[in-house]
């Protein structure tokens, strides 16, 4: 029984891979829609996933969230502690969100000492003026950590839906409905973005800019939950270098719809 399901997660796997024409897709299996075990599976998944690509020189960029929250929460480091101490993980961008166990901060900090490595951080708020972000980018400490992000060769990142990330942003609801009706249907690392992989609205901050997205070959995209369908799907056509970490109800749903 347990080959069977084995086997049919593998073909399940295979399957949203072409239908989302990306690197690789692992999916974590649920027997229910709402399963809080399955994003622990995820994270260690994603774990796993990072061990594999990790070098000894390598520049992490982690967003924040639940998702990968679960991924630091769960991260096993190997036991050989100065393997990576010329690694450096740092936050995709700046952001000071409510919830500061789930910020890009903490979890590059905690992910840090986990690796035994080095981390910077970036305490910036989410909304900047243009005038504030020039004169910010002036500032040594700003650029040198601009400069790492510019380099980072593996990002962990989450996928969110539009709406939902609005409001945890603390976007009014005429501002939501306003990227609604622009056609966001998802947000990752401070973008929102069309069902097309479309820029809809750019989060006005420091950080990783869509370029460097593009190009980045270490991709680990770490999503799950059957109401991320089009947001996953929205971002897979960003870069093909995307390895998408799921859960099963969410890759049957993509499935079923594309
Ligand atoms: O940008 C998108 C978010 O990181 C997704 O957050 O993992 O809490 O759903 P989440």
């Amino acid at each position: 029984y347990i080959f069977y399901t084995l086997k049919g997660l593998k073909a399940l796997e295979e399957q949203l891979k072409e239908i989302l024409n990306i690197k690789k897709v692992i999916i974590s299996p649920n027997s229910s829609g709402d399963d809080p075990f399955v994003y622990k599976d995820m994270g260690k998944t994603a774990s796993k996933c990072i061990n594999s690509i990790i070098k000894n020189d390598s520049i992490i960029g982690l967003t924040g969230g639940t998702s990968i929250y679960q991924v630091v929460m769960e991260y096993k480091n190997s036991r050989d502690i100065e393997k990576y101490k010329n690694v450096t993980i740092i936050p995709a961008r700046g952001g000071l969100g409510k919830e500061v166990e789930y910020q890009a901060n903490t979890l590059v900090q905690n992910l840090a000492n986990k690796l035994g490595c080095n981390y910077k951080t970036l305490y910036t708020p989410d909304f900047l003026s243009k005038g504030t972000i020039d004169s910010l980018l002036k500032e040594p400490s700003i650029k040198s950590i601009i400069e790492l992000i510019e380099h980072i060769d593996i990002l962990v990142f989450g996928i969110g839906r539009a709406d939902k990330m609005a409001k945890r942003r603390g976007l009014k609801n005429d501002e939501i409905q306003s990227l609604i009706s622009k056609g966001a249907v998802s947000e990752a690392f401070g973008y929102y973005f069309n069902e097309n992989g479309e820029i809809v609205h750019e989060i006005s901050t420091i950080g990783i800019k869509l370029e460097t997205f593009k190009k980045i070959e270490n991709l680990i995209a770490v999503a799950g939950g059957s109401e991320k369908a089009e947001a996953i799907a929205s971002i897979s056509k960003l870069n093909k270098n995307l390895t998408l970490i799921c859960d099963e109800s969410v890759a049957k749903k993509i499935i079923l719809k594309y």
